[in-house]
């Protein structure tokens, strides 16, 4: 996995972002387990709770298109530090397995790595839903 052209992705995918009311633009791709890359950026509305971000646009895309396990996922944007994925974001990721690289990057270049379940500990998933109630 070339997490260089990921992050590229995600870069070029944040041009697009429609952020008018928090002027915060992020930009996200994933690379699934068959290769393929699906890229993404926030979608804010004038109705502010309906916003959503970069990362779940870009996992709604991939998984839409029949992709179930995500390699890695990029999220790019500015600021001083690289930019970690929110909350809502890491469980809607956990979803689809706990192995998930996040490559966290900012415009300035750096990044930081860390895998969905480190970023996400005693994640509530399906296996809990699905698990024997006897
Ligand atoms: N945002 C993302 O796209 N991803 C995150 O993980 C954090 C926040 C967006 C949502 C909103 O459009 C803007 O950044 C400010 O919160």
């Amino acid at each position: 996995m070339d997490e260089v052209e990921l992050i590229r992705a995600a870069s070029e995918a944040r041009q697009e972002a429609y952020a008018p009311y928090s002027g915060f633009r992020v930009g996200a791709a994933v690379i699934c387990d068959d290769g393929r890359i699906f890229a993404g950026a926030n979608v804010e509305n004038a109705v502010y709770g309906l916003s959503i971000c970069a990362e779940r646009v870009a996992m709604s895309k991939a998984v839409s298109e029949g992709c179930r396990r995500f390699e890695a996922l990029a999220i790019i944007a500015d600021g001083p530090t690289p930019c970690p994925p929110c909350g809502a974001c890491r469980q809607f990721l956990a979803e689809f397995g706990a192995e998930s690289l996040v490559i966290m990057a900012n415009t300035k270049g750096e990044t930081k790595k860390a895998l969905i379940k480190e970023l996400l500990p005693y994640a509530f998933t399906n296996e809990r839903l699905f698990a024997d109630k006897g």
